[in-house]
């Protein structure tokens, strides 16, 4: 037994996995990139082919995740040698860039948040919202509070497994879901609330039609950023659970809280932007900020609101972003030794620098988003589900079996073929799909 199979450390309870996979899936996704989609993707059309996504093809692509960080108990790069593939190691290093790519980004714009969450207690953005918004998204400000936050990150991350990311989870997880409850409420007052709720839930079927080429892959790229699919999170979460886990029910749970968090965050942002009159998707990158921190703006009690709104988001992102952090760490640890305290300072630094071009610039962080979210994660899922459906076969029906034990059974033995076949079909589409869009 090598020194990394003593010192692996674990979840210390079930609820503790749960709640740090939810605390990954749930943050920046939901509440900023999710309502800027939908806008930019047709409504409600869009959000019916993500439900679908999400159900059925991003829950089996998350316990195909589970399965290999179980099995494995590694970081997603070694996770292959150890199940015997090691010619397949190219597949976690690609989650792994990804991870690192997305987490360079989404530190500046939870820096953004970070800042708004201060502003809201003196009002500076009230007066001109975008004038304000532009003044801090680019430049030496926004380095700034990007490098405030990957601290706050490192630090949870440096704390280990369950005294700093379960433990941060258990207190942020609950938080958020309960201010988010009051915030609906909040909302359902606004005049716009009709409307909004309006857009968002009814569904025109024709804008599927004439749109799914753009529908399609921004919808699988949306479905897979928010359960933090494709880029190894959640192999290396379930790399720290015990045999004894469900994973079926676990990955079930976690899709539908991340679920109803979007669903829920949905519930706020479109009748405040129906209220003041912005058009949704209009805002790209900025419309939460520009759309929702205008609306916060003419409210009574303005300052408190906005402080708990943008609060709950600062939340949400930094139970993501510690998740990105942790893959990098425990590849870290489990390849070169290093001690965790140590591994959290060097990588967060690195991730910083890497983040400072799109906190200069706003076409950068679209870039490094689109090509992410597109592209890189689905490839990332389509790879991984080939692996276990055809290359280990093995491990699928450990998923349907649920544990690894061999009990009952929770999915039918079907689900190896589901796999196999239709899931990659959707998923090679999409990826054509994109690439074309991207690069044709
Ligand atoms: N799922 C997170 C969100 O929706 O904000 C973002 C994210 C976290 C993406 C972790 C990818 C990831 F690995
Ligand atoms: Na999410």
């Amino acid at each position: 037994m090598s020194l990394e199979d003593v010192t692996r450390e674990k979840w210390a309870t079930r609820i503790g996995f749960i709640l740090a996979a939810v605390g990954s899936a749930v943050g920046l996704g939901n509440i900023w990139r999710f309502p800027f989609q939908v806008g930019q993707e047709g409504g409600a059309a869009f959000l019916v082919i993500y439900l679908l996504f999400v159900g059925l093809i991003g829950i089996p692509a998350m316990l195909v995740e589970f399965v290999v960080g179980r099995r494995s108990e590694r970081n997603p790069i070694n996770a292959f040698d150890r199940l015997g593939h090691g010619e397949w190691r190219f597949v976690g290093a690609l989650g792994v860039f990804t991870g690192f790519v997305i987490l360079a980004f989404y530190s500046v714009v939870a820096g953004w948040v970070t800042r708004y969450t201060f502003a809201s207690l003196t009002g500076a953005y009230f007066g001109e919202p975008s004038v304000y918004f532009n003044s801090i998204a680019e430049g030496p400000a926004a380095i700034g509070f990007h490098a405030l936050f990957m601290v706050a990150t490192a630090v949870i991350v440096a704390a280990g497994i369950q005294r700093g990311i379960e433990l941060a989870v258990k207190v942020m997880v609950p938080a958020l879901l309960a201010l988010l409850v009051g915030l609906i409420g909040y909302a359902f007052t606004l005049e716009g609330a009709a409307e909004g709720y309006q857009y968002y839930l009814s569904p025109e079927i024709g804008v599927i039609a004439s749109n799914w080429m753009s529908i399609l892959p921004a919808a699988a790229g949306q479905a897979f950023f928010t359960l933090s699919l494709g880029m190894g999170v959640m192999i290396t979460y379930a790399s720290y659970l015990g045999e004894d886990r469900n994973l079926a029910v676990d990955g079930g749970w976690i899709a539908a809280l991340n679920t109803l968090v979007s669903i829920l965050a949905g519930l706020v942002v479109f009748p405040v932007l129906f209220t003041i009159g912005v058009e949704p998707g209009s805002g790209g990158a900025g419309e939460l900020f520009v759309g929702v921190g205008g609306a916060i703006a003419q409210v009574p009690g303005s300052r408190l609101v906005g402080f708990v709104f943008f609060g709950v988001v600062v939340i949400a992102a930094l139970s993501s972003a510690i998740s990105i952090l942790e893959v990098l760490v425990s590849y870290a640890i489990d390849n070169y030794g290093m001690e965790r305290k140590k591994a959290t300072a060097v990588i967060s630094s690195v991730v910083f620098l890497v983040g400072i071009p799109t906190a200069i610039d706003l076409d950068v962080l679209n870039l490094y988003d689109q090509i992410t979210a597109s592209l890189l994660l689905p490839l990332g899922v389509f790879l991984t589900v080939v692996f276990v459906g055809w290359v280990y076969p093995d491990s699928a029906e450990e998923v349907a079996k649920g544990t690894s034990k061999g009990s009952d059974g929770t999915l039918p033995t079907a689900w190896l073929w589901y796999i196999r076949i239709p899931i990659l079909l959707v998923v090679g589409l999409v990826l054509v799909i994109s690439a074309i869009d991207l690069y044709g």
